[in-house]
């Protein structure tokens, strides 16, 4: 079992300026868990066994194994349709593995009772890859919608809920009452994210969270995202194609390459595995120059070729 890392300070390879100073996008939360300790690493709460994957003809995973414990925050990594989404999808029971093992919680998800399965849901939250808010309901609907599929709650702490939650990611009350397209990219993001945590799961699971966001709403969600795992305690998965997001928020990186993960490993580790997806993704120019905001002590970790100047072009390991 690798060790696992600690994550670098979000933001900290930013150039300076690029963070927001303007208060209005952050969260008052941020102040306060900012000398509170990373959350310890706990159990396995994940534990990906043999799994294999085929859509048709199509094998997307094959003897697949990962193990996530609580606490940490594991960035799935891998090119485009090496099948990131489909094992998230899998893990939360929205997809069937062809064959292969996954627990949550120490439960086997595929042979868990409805009931349980539906408890377990309740323990975990979701980002999705495209926000997938529902665009004829408001921000205050869109996430209120969860707390009200599990029964009826009284309007004024349903309120209470939401609005703590719509605090608690930064996003101002005045928009509650509006449609997600009022909004712009960095704010449907946190509507997404205040309603992934509306149940207060121990389990988040981040699709893309920064895809399609200019760098500076980019870095205030990865604040946030570090802000929540800080404060909840959280437990994060996320899949990301964000070099910095991955380098400033990763306890460990999962590198999804040849139909199975290939490293889970700290980010210095795992950019030292002898790979073609691995020398591009980790060694080329933006990857270097995202490695650089690693502590002095890990970076001395990554292999030499991670250390070129991030001016210059890629040198093998
Ligand atoms: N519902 C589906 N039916 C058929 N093929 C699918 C389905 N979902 C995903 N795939 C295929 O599985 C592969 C992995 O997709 P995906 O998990 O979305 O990749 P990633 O998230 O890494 O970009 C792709 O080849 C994609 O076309
Ligand atoms: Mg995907």
């Amino acid at each position: 079992m690798s060790t696992i890392g600690t994550p670098a300070t979000p933001g900290a390879i930013r150039t300076p300026g690029t963070l927001t100073t303007s208060g209005t996008m952050t969260t008052p939360l941020k102040g306060a868990v900012e000398d509170l300790p990373l959350p310890a690493i706990g159990e396995p709460i994940i534990e990906v066994r043999n799994l294999s994957k085929r859509y048709g003809r199509n094998i997307v995973h094959q003897h697949l194994n990962l193990d996530i414990r609580r606490g940490e925050i594991v960035t799935i990594v891998g090119g485009s349709g090496s099948g990131k989404t489909t094992l998230v999808r899998q893990i939360l029971g929205l997809e069937r593995p062809t064959s292969g093992t996954i627990k949550m919680f120490g439960e086997d998800i595929s042979t868990i009772e409805p009931e349980r399965a539906r408890l377990m849901r309740t323990r975990t939250g979701m980002l999705f890859q495209h926000g997938a808010l529902f665009s004829s309901l408001s921000v205050f609907d869109n996430v209120a919608q969860p707390v009200r599929e599990l029964g009826k709650v009284p309007a004024d702490l349903l309120r209470d809920i939401v609005m703590l939650k719509l605090e608690m990611v930064g996003l101002p009350c005045k928009h509650a009452s509006k449609p997600p397209a009022a909004l712009s990219g960095g704010m449907v993001k946190r509507v997404g994210l205040a309603r992934a945590i509306v149940l207060e799961p121990e389990l988040l699971f981040l699709d893309e969270p920064t895809a399609g966001l200019d760098p500076r709403s980019s870095d205030e969600v990865v604040e946030l995202i570090s802000t929540l795992h800080r404060a909840l305690g959280l437990t994060v998965v996320l899949i990301t194609h964000d070099l910095d997001a991955m380098v400033a928020l990763s306890t460990r990186v999962a590198v999804i390459a040849e139909r199975k993960v290939l490293v889970a490993a700290p980010v210095e580790e795992a950019a030292c595995v002898d790979d073609p997806f691995i020398r591009e993704y980790f060694l080329g120019m933006r990857g270097r120059r995202a490695l650089q905001a690693l502590p002095p002590e890990r970076r001395a970790k990554l292999p030499p070729a991670a250390l070129a100047p991030a001016s210059v072009g890629a040198r093998p390991c």
